[in-house]
């Protein structure tokens, strides 16, 4: 009953927000209209930025879904969940959540009536997020978010993996409480960076490899698995590291400031689940932002390399084998499928075609992301409003498992690459799990 009247206060409190006294619940009346009053328009278009940084649009908006209205499906090692309504609607939104509420669901993990989120919200990052930033994100979500009645969905995980109390010890064993404070000895762009790569960001989500617990291995650059490149969802998420041939070592500033806010650059394209934080979130980061990014990026130190010398670009060994490709079975399917777009010399058109002479994600020892892009194309990427022109095309019903294994490991082995083959195992695999990018 006490929610019921809470619920219609708020209720009433979005619908008719120029009537001040409601039936209803009063303490839910303050706390809405305590961020309501029209000057702090600014207050919630700042909360809207935020909002963007945070990606929460890549989960809580479903594809041709609501903005925010829920219902995307996440896996999880327990089974599949469903993200949750967090418009103001006040049945089946966060309309009822006071800002503590609100702070408490965003940086521990707890809603509002005390259940536990899944980690597939990444509260272990945005428990970095400072209160005046969560202020401004509520003021965003009660007054700059249209509600939207649509109830959430109950996860589809059986008794009893789907209890929640295990996530109290969970917490208790990998949540670090505590906002993002400022690193002595580092300038401003160093610690705005890093704020926003730990906090709303949650780079490490994807790119940090998770432990036993499925937690993040690290949380910040004081260890050494921060960002060191993770699988994911039949992709891998690159090392973002200084490390000189998988990592960001050869990348300057501005090549990592070109990547966040257009999805290419001369080394590399962005694909997969990168699409989707390109396109919601770091497009529209503020030049100080996109550079605070870059700076506190390019300052982690190399992890992960496996020792051979920084990459150089040799077109020579490749020559032979697409001079006579009879006589390998990599630089036949090679010539006839990827040569007109990725070129004979492996360097692509860059940005447009992206090189795969040198490129990071070539030299990396995990090949998810290159077979699963191989097999199911690119085709989402979205700048200003405009798709990418040139979409890379999936190949899963042109070439056999056979096939694909074959001109990646040439691609691998090619320009000097020397990155190790590809089996058609591996193919088979992510040919099974994965499905087309669109
Ligand atoms: C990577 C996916 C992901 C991102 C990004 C994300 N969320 Fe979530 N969020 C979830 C999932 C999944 C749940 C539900 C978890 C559960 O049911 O245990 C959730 C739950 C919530 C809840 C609890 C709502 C309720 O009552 O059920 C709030 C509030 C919330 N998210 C706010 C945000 C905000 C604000 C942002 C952006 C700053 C954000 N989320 C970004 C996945 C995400
Ligand atoms: C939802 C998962 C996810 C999140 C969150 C994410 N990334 Fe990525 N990222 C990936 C994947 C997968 C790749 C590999 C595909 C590619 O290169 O585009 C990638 C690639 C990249 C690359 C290109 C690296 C290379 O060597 O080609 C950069 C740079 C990058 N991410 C930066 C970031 C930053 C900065 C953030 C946080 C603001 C971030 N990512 C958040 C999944 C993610
Ligand atoms: C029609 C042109 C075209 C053809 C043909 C083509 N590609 Fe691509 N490829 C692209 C484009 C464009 C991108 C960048 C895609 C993006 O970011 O959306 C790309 C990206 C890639 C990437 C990811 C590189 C990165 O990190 O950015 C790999 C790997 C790749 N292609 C391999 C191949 C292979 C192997 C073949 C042949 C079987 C092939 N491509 C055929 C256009 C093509």
């Amino acid at each position: 009953m006490k929610t019921t009247l809470k619920g219609l206060g708020a209720a009433l409190c979005v619908a008719l927000p120029f009537i001040a006294q409601g039936p209803a619940d009063a303490a839910t009346l303050a706390a809405n209209s305590a961020a309501t009053p029209a000057a702090d328009q600014s207050l919630v278009q700042r909360g809207a930025y935020l909002a963007q940084l945070g990606d929460c649009a890549a989960c809580h908006t479903a594809p041709k879904g609501k903005p925010f209205a829920g219902g995307l499906p996440m896996n999880t090692p327990m089974g599949r969940i469903y993200t949750t309504n967090i418009t103001p609607d006040a049945q089946t939104g966060i309309g009822g959540y006071t800002e503590a509420e609100f702070a408490q669901a965003l940086r521990e993990g707890v809603a509002k009536d005390g259940h536990n989120l899944y980690p597939a919200m990444p509260y272990p990052s945005y428990a970095k997020v400072n209160d005046d930033d969560v202020k401004a994100l509520y003021a965003f979500f009660m007054h700059g978010v249209t509600p939207v009645q649509q109830a959430n969905r109950e996860p589809d995980i059986k008794w009893p993996l789907n209890m929640r109390w295990p996530l109290k010890l969970w917490n208790m064993a990998f949540l670090e409480k505590g906002a993002y404070r400022d690193k002595p000895g580092k300038d401003a762009a160093w610690n705005r960076g890093a704020y926003l790569v730990q906090g709303l960001g949650h780079c490490g989500s994807c790119h940090t490899p998770r432990g036993v617990a499925f937690q993040e291995s690290a949380l910040d650059e004081s260890g050494s698995a921060f960002l060191s490149g993770a699988p994911l969802d039949g992709w891998f998420a690159a090392n973002l590291t200084g490390e000189h041939n998988a990592g960001l070592g050869r990348w300057s500033d501005e090549d990592l400031r070109t990547f966040l806010k257009t999805g290419a650059n001369r080394h590399a394209s962005a694909f997969g689940s990168m699409t989707s934080v390109i396109n919601n979130s770091t497009q529209g980061m503020s030049d100080t932002d996109v550079a605070a990014v870059a700076t506190y990026l390019k300052s982690l130190p190399s992890v992960g390399g496996n020792g051979a010398p920084p990459y150089t670009y040799d077109p020579k060994a490749t020559k032979v084998s697409l001079d006579r490709p009879a006589n390998d079975a990599g630089a036949r399917v090679y010539t006839a499928y990827c040569m007109h777009c990725h070129g004979a010399g492996g360097q692509g058109f860059a940005p447009m075609l992206a090189p795969l002479a040198g490129n990071p994600n070539v030299l990396a020892k995990d090949a998810s992301s290159l077979i699963n892009v191989t097999l199911n194309g690119t085709g989402d990427l979205v700048i200003n409003g405009v798709p990418s022109p040139f979409p890379m095309p999936g190949f899963a019903a042109v070439l056999d498992d056979q096939q694909i294994a074959d001109v990646l490991s040439f691609v691998r082995a090619g320009w000097n690459n020397g990155a190790p083959a590809v089996g058609a195992a591996e193919v088979a695999k992510l040919r099974q799990s994965t499905q087309a990018a669109r």
